[in-house]
């Protein structure tokens, strides 16, 4: 529980002064306690929770003027080196990174879940081919909700800690059938003998008529390290989304499916496909100059640029370079998006606008770039996101739901009419 300072703000209303109580957390702003504003007949307004701490939590915490983002205590850099994605999500979930024991039985327990209900993969058959993946792991890990319902108790945290187990394991199956499903391949079943990382690359790009499809050790790296770079982060609008939806008490495999769906945007998650479509259009380094005139002109957004919470750089995107250059230098790709990505980048780092509003690259100007060097079609790149970050996302609410909570419900400043009568009728 956070502690409380002994101080309080002073709030001059209507002639009456309201003191509200102010508490510390370990790290970060002081929060101030805004509840007996109610009781005096007055609602808080803060659109775009700019300003609001909307819950108390120990799972992450960002420092955004200092660019510093730790789970769990953990500096991000620090777990993408020297923890493997599975790792980081046993910290996420239980506080504490695991011993070698206790890795070995989670990630045994994660491979025992790998598989989904064969009535699962029906469901993608209700899709078009040309939908969007996103659209399909809105629809089938919504599903999940249907084969996990009647015996589910959330109140029970033997269940709530299975379901986190079931959903860590199996959103890399569904993940890569969603990819499979729109190319028209078959659908192709975990291996339990690969790693995390290797086992999704299989099924991504594994076919029958390859039996002895091996995955680059080289890619799988990289993939465990994008794995890692999105697991979580802090109240951002999904996992806000997959909180309110929890606190209603829904289903926890529905409350994800709300989270994928605000993530698809392309001011969130979204943005890694939008960095590379973006990339598409400008198509050479001489077409930078008229596009960044654009940029400043608000015609166009830098895709990958800014962040709600990184006012001096974002930390994932310093590492996420790094592997950018390693990928490509260790497949010996020479990619012209990179040089366009960089010219773009070194634009807007010496430019007044971006400068004077804070603007720096975001985790999702360089992730896209490994991804396609990976092989990942653009359209997956979103995917991937919500594949990573689906351990934040139950986490969050594994820690809702372990302690008292209430229903997530905001109030509004209304504007409409005011009340009046039903003319003529
Ligand atoms: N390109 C050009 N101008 C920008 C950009 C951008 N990418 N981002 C912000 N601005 C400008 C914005 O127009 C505004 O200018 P002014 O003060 O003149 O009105 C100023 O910067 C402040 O922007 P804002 O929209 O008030 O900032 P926000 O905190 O509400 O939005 C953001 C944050 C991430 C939605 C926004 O920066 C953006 O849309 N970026 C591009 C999309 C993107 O890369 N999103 C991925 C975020 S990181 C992955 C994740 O965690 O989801």
């Amino acid at each position: 529980m956070s502690a409380a300072t002994g101080k309080k703000a002073v709030l001059q209303l209507d002639g009456k002064e309201i003191e509200l109580p102010i508490y510390s957390g370990t790290l970060g702003p002081d929060v101030i306690d805004v509840k007996d504003v109610l009781a005096a007949g007055h609602f808080t307004f803060d659109p775009g929770f700019m300003a609001t701490a909307a819950c108390e939590s120990k799972i992450t915490f960002i420092d955004g003027n200092k660019g510093v983002l730790l789970h769990r205590g953990y500096p991000i850099d620090q777990l993408a080196t020297k923890a493997d994605y599975l790792e980081t999500c046993y910290l996420l979930l239980n506080g504490e990174l695991p011993t070698a024991e206790q890795k070995v039985e989670f990630d045994a327990k994660v491979r025992n879940h790998t598989m989904v209900h064969d009535q699962v993969s029906r469901f993608f058959n209700g899709f078009r081919r040309d939908a969007h993946p996103m659209a399909i792991m809105v629809g089938v890990v919504g599903a999940l909700s249907a084969f996990y319902h009647n015996n589910l108790d959330i109140e029970d945290v033997n269940h709530r800690e299975i379901t986190a187990i079931r959903l860590i394991a199996k959103v890399p199956t569904l993940a890569a059938w969603s990819y499979k499903y729109t190319v028209g391949q078959p659908f192709v079943y975990p291996r339990n003998d690969l790693s995390y990382a290797e086992n999704f690359l299989y099924m991504m790009f594994a076919t029958p008529a390859d039996r002895d499809y091996k995955v680059n050790p080289i890619l799988a790296k990289a993939m465990d390290r994008i794995f890692t770079l999105h697991a979580d982060h802090e109240q951002n609008a999904s996992t806000s989304t997959v909180r309110l939806a929890g606190s209603t008490g829904a289903n926890p495999y529905a409350c994800i499916a709300a989270g994928i769906s605000a993530l698809w945007g392309p001011a969130h998650g979204g943005a890694n496909e939008a960095v590379l479509k973006m990339l598409d259009e400008i198509g050479t380094v001489e077409n930078v100059a008229g596009f960044m005139e654009k940029v400043k002109t608000k015609e166009v957004k830098l895709m990958g640029f800014g962040h709600r919470v990184y006012k001096n750089f974002d930390p994932r995107a310093k590492v996420m370079k790094e592997t950018c250059d390693e990928v490509l230098g260790a497949l010996g790709i020479n990619d012209p998006q990179l040089a366009l990505a960089m010219e773009l980048e070194r634009i807007a780092l010496s430019d007044e606008y971006f400068i004077k509003r804070n603007l720096y690259p975001n985790v999702d100007f360089y992730s896209g770039i490994i991804l396609k060097a990976i092989g990942i079609p653009t359209e997956m790149f979103t995917v991937i996101f919500a594949l990573a970050r689906t351990v934040g996302w139950i986490s969050h609410w594994l820690e809702m739901h372990s302690g008292p909570y209430k229903i997530g419900r905001p109030r509004q400043l209304y504007t409409g009419e005011v009340q009046r009568d039903i003319q003529g009728r």
